[in-house]
């Protein structure tokens, strides 16, 4: 069997690393991959949103199933291309993938379809938004409404700073992306990550996790794309995932179904949990990153009869099941992240830290047969234990291993939960 997985993140590293340990054995192929899918498979040199060039490698080579990682070739397009040559698919098609492709659709589904969350307005204009903000009062969220590369959400702690934010955006910061923007109440509470597989008509909660955006220990500095994650995360109780399962994705996707939208792939909602209410701060139509690398170290037996069930609609709870032991990702970044960075340095203390977790590589590459830096996100080292605490301390070994010049990572994920047990 042949399997596919396009991008080249840690989410992509640890998809490959899941479907390689599958007991149906196939052959990975990255489109582009990094140095640890290349460790796994054949990396192949192409960009993840190079639809034709994608559609022309399947045609010579037939991978019996593809899964898309990244929100952009979802956006642009990949799924529908290929399903349309007859290849099958983990991931949504165009329409479907707009739940992230545009902050605004999200909103209009969800407010159509009485998904709690948080009230919103739209602009064009940056004078009329200012004087919304001004209204409204901060904090206030200012999200472009187009894909930004994950850098379009501004939680403005003043009015000030949101009209910075929107000038910027209306301004052209994120080109077409940011020529919306949809301004937000702040919501309250603790955040979650649920990571749902869909089958069309089916729904699969994965194992709940909880990120950490902030760049600096304490919550602290710059949002980024996530410096660490843990699963699960408790705060989403099973009271509050019955609310998710049926307040959220139910009505979701009735309201997508409404619409003549079918929705397959993964379906994350990001949350935030307020006295046992959940409500969604985001939709993403991807599996998040580093929330996977998490979430797939705890999952049990094969990966790929689950995936090839959401492309043939047989999707059903008993295809998964979850080790209890918590799991922990710690991100280690470049110098600089999520601002400027160095690339091209090289990591040392790889082969040790295996030996405590398990590493997925996201920002890296393969210079002269050695492994060297090539993103803002460079590793997401995955431990288990036998309580969080143990799969905290197990990461942080194998994290101490590892080196090189302006590594940094924070010291203090899975804080909140280790805090309350
Ligand atoms: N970790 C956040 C995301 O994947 O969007």
């Amino acid at each position: 069997m042949k399997v596919l997985v396009i991008g080249n993140g840690g989410r992509e590293h640890a998809l490959c690393w899941k479907l390689k340990n599958d007991s149906k054995k196939p052959e990975i192929f990255c489109a582009p991959g990094n140095a640890g899918t290349a460790a796994l498979g054949t990396n192949l040199d192409l960009v993840a949103t190079d639809v034709e060039g994608i559609t022309e490698w399947a045609r010579a080579h037939r991978p019996d199933l593809t899964v898309i990682g990244p929100e952009a070739p979802l956006c642009v397009g990949m799924a529908d291309a290929l399903e349309a040559e007859g290849f099958r698919v983990f991931g949504p098609r165009r329409a479907a993938a707009e739940l992230e492709g545009s902050k605004e659709f999200a909103k209009e589904i969800m407010k159509a379809a009485g998904v709690p969350t948080s009230a919103y307005a739209v602009f064009t204009d940056a004078e009329k938004a200012c004087e919304y903000v001004r209204e409204r009062g901060a904090p206030i969220v200012i999200k472009a409404d187009g894909l930004a590369a994950g850098k379009g959400v501004t939680v403005a702690e003043t009015v000030e700073q949101a009209e910075e934010a929107i000038n910027d955006a209306l301004g052209g910061a994120f080109g077409d992306a940011g020529s919306r923007v949809v301004i937000e109440d702040f919501l309250v509470g603790e955040e979650a990550s649920i990571l749902a597989l869909i089958d069309g008509e089916h729904v699969v909660m994965l194992a709940s996790s909880q990120d950490h955006k902030r760049a600096f220990d304490g919550d602290l500095g710059p949002n980024t794309g996530g410096m660490g994650a843990y699963s699960p995360a408790p705060i989403a109780t099973d009271a509050v995932l019955e609310k998710v399962r049926t307040e959220v994705y139910d009505r979701t996707l009735a309201e997508l179904k409404k619409r003549g939208i079918t929705y397959t792939g993964v379906l994350y909602a990001g949350l935030m949990i307020d006295n046992g209410q959940p409500s969604v701060v985001e939709f993403n139509c991807r599996f998040g990153d580093p929330e996977t690398q998490a979430v797939l170290s705890r999952w049990e037996g094969d990966i790929i009869p689950a995936l090839e069930a959401c492309v043939d609609g047989t999707l059903s709870e008993d295809l998964i099941s979850w080790t209890a032991e918590p799991s922990v990702c710690i991100v280690m970044a470049a110098a600089g992240y999520p601002g400027d960075y160095p690339k091209g340095d090289e990591i040392s203390g790889l082969a040790e830290a295996a030996e405590h977790a398990v590493v997925f590589h996201a920002g890296t590459a393969l210079k002269d047969g050695k492994v060297v830096t090539a993103g803002g996100r460079v590793l997401g080292v995955t431990a288990l234990g036998t309580d969080l605490r143990e799969a905290v301390a197990n990461a942080y070994t194998a994290v101490e291993k590892i080196s090189w010049k302006g590594a940094f990572y924070r010291k203090d994920i899975a804080h909140r939960e280790l805090k309350r047990s």
